[in-house]
């Protein structure tokens, strides 16, 4: 676990897009982990600019959301595949049958989901996963006591999630209560894992799942079991740390670092 602490949330978003860039360089038709939230935003601004200013391809990309609520469709605008669309995917040159966002609206949500863990294995797997990261520590919608290995199903939502979120939406009563969210063994299957927070409201989640015990009641804890993951933080909040000193000092002393 590699731990990278910016100084402002324009340089965690600018990091974890060379992340993407780097991935997309060596493989044009790399598949995609994707995120919704405050959190990425950043990173796809930076995403955006970097395809229009200097021809960073996706035309090539697939692309796998987190999660969806469950009973909004597509067009709805607090629904994360319209979210995805405005944010994201209308300003770059994804193909659109490449993109995949779990749907809200499925018939049978156990068949659904089955469809979507068998379709990110035919596209060979998820190449790199972004993440964020919710106050109560879950990574998608895996909320505090979630397996460790689970995969891709129906969640319910905590009510603190649901108090998080309420920010998007007119009223807390139109937040819904359940979501379609990969799993945490689903996340883990991804080759590389990159997790963005900002902010002093995820100092807490964010010390608990670097340092704390590997619990599923911080799911993102789990990124500690996985042999290739990075935590791009800025300073807030990383603000509760114990091994700050450490981490930084990995980094000044990182083959190619300026003074090594
Ligand atoms: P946020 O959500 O980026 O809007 O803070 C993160 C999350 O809940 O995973």
């Amino acid at each position: 676990m590699e731990v990278v602490i910016c100084k402002t949330y324009e340089d965690v978003s600018r990091a974890a897009a060379q992340v993407v860039a780097e991935t997309l360089n060596e493989k044009p038709d790399a598949v995609l982990g994707l995120a919704t939230g405050s959190t990425p935003l950043g990173l796809y601004k930076e995403l955006i600019r970097m395809h229009t200013e200097e021809g960073l391809d996706f035309s090539h990309v697939t692309t796998f959301n987190l999660d969806e609520y469950v009973g909004l469709p597509h067009d709805h605008p607090q629904s994360y595949y319209y979210f995805m669309w405005e944010n994201l995917f209308k300003h770059i040159n994804v193909p659109v049958e490449n993109i995949h966002v779990p749907s809200g609206t499925a018939n049978n949500y156990k068949a659904f989901c089955q469809w979507y863990e068998d379709q990110i294995d035919e596209y060979g797997g998820i190449d790199l996963q972004v993440l964020g990261i919710g106050s109560d520590g879950h990574i998608a919608f895996n909320e505090p006591s979630s397996s460790l290995m689970s995969r891709t199903r129906l969640k319910t939502l905590t009510e603190q999630t649901i108090n998080d979120n309420a920010r998007f939406f007119d009223k807390k009563e139109d937040v819904p209560v359940y979501s379609i969210t990969m799993g945490v063994g689903t996340i883990l299957d991804a080759e590389r894992l990159i997790l963005l927070a900002n902010g002093e409201g995820k100092a807490d989640a964010v010390v608990a799942a670097i340092e704390g015990p590997v619990s599923s009641m911080i799911t993102a804890s789990a990124l500690q079991l996985h042999p290739d993951s990075i935590f791009f933080l800025d300073e807030p909040a990383a603000g509760k740390l114990q091994m700050r000193d450490y981490y930084d000092w990995i980094q000044k002393k990182k083959p190619g670092a300026p003074g090594t």
